[in-house]
């Protein structure tokens, strides 16, 4: 399945979420509007709303599908819109969706604050929405992110993270949210117990994967096709799995190379570490570890009915770890 099959399973709804947030961003005071429109027209994978679609279509097929679950993955990609607002300023990175961030193009202050205008606006959002127990998912999620966050910020620099934290942090920041997305999307689409955890589980296996990946793409990734830097990881001192995983297996110098370079937060010797990281087995070990949640993402979605979407979500998990960008 190739990704524009995946999208066109849930075309309809899709044209409805991205009239829906291009909406939801009106304000009256001007630079709210414009780093909106600045981030959300960068454009972006929009895979969190995807899975939203994705989920509710796996579980009900045949139905015509209403307002509410374009309504849910509007909410979410704000969600996630607000936490790469802030993501940006606490990473200093300067490119995002191929152009300047908000950061670089506005400065932190209106950046942070717009963060938490798109924050709020999809808790109105929320109540609109009017289901507690989505507003319980989400509410949830938007804590257990921002304490990824901080547990990274917290070990920046800190070359002795262990591969356990280092998945403890990746499993907040992001795993979390596709966690939400997939189950909010069965929640409302009133899944079956078995339904909703399947759906649950396989959003957190997708999400891992595809951080793990975005991991590997900061070493060996292509900026332009990624549409942010490579190498902003190392120039801010987080020690991913690639690094981990490197300073374990390469030689004792190497080892000490990789430390030195994370104590320092410096991309001055990246090209040696990129060559070290990939010699060791570094980015093929942490590939297998992101192929590992995938298959486990797929088997957790196994009891659901054969359906085009369905399909899509094996697709999707395929996907996270063939990508590019
Ligand atoms: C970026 O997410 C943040 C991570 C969790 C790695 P995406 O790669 O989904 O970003 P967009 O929305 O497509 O730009
Ligand atoms: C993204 O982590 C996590 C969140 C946005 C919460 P990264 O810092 O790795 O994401 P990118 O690489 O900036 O997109
Ligand atoms: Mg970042
Ligand atoms: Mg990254």
């Amino acid at each position: 399945m190739l990704v524009k099959d995946i999208y066109s399973v849930v075309e309809k709804d899709f044209d409805q979420v991205n009239q829906l947030i291009i909406d939801q961003l009106r304000s009256d005071v001007p630079m709210v509007e414009k780093i909106g429109h600045h981030i959300i027209e960068s454009g972006g994978k929009r895979m969190r709303p995807l899975l939203v679609l994705l989920a509710a279509k796996a579980l009900n097929p045949k139905e015509h599908s209403n307002e509410q679950h374009p309504l849910l993955a509007g909410i979410i990609e704000f969600l996630h819109t607000a936490t790469l607002l802030h993501d940006d300023v606490v990473d200093t990175s300067d490119m995002r969706r191929g152009k300047a961030t908000a950061n670089a193009k506005f400065g932190n202050a209106p950046s942070v604050l717009v963060g938490d205008f798109l924050y709020s606006r999809a808790f109105q959002m929320m109540v609109n929405l009017g289901s507690m127990r989505v507003m319980d998912i989400l509410s949830n999620a938007t804590c257990v992110i921002a304490e990824g966050e901080v547990m990274q910020l917290m070990n920046v620099k800190n070359p002795n993270l262990t591969e356990d934290k280092y998945m403890d942090v990746i499993q907040g920041k992001t795993a979390m949210l596709f966690e939400a997305s997939s189950h909010s999307g069965a929640v409302l689409a009133q899944a079956d117990e078995q339904q909703e955890s399947a759906l649950k589980l396989y959003g957190h296996h997708l999400g891992m994967a595809f951080q793990l990946v975005d991991d590997v793409l900061d070493y060996v990734g292509n900026a332009e096709e990624l549409g942010k830097n490579v190498g902003d990881d190392l120039a801010e001192g987080k020690t991913t799995l690639p690094l981990i995983f490197a300073m374990e297996h390469a030689n004792e110098d190497q080892s000490n190379f990789i430390k030195q370079a994370i104590r320092k937060g410096s991309t001055e010797n990246l090209a040696e570490i990129v060559t070290i990281v990939q010699q060791c087995g570094a980015i093929d070990y942490t590939n297998e570890k992101a192929r590992e949640h995938v298959q486990h993402a797929q088997a957790a979605i196994d009891c659901l009915d054969h359906s085009p979407a369905k399909e899509a979500l094996n697709a999707l998990a395929e996907l996270a770890v063939s990508r590019s960008h």
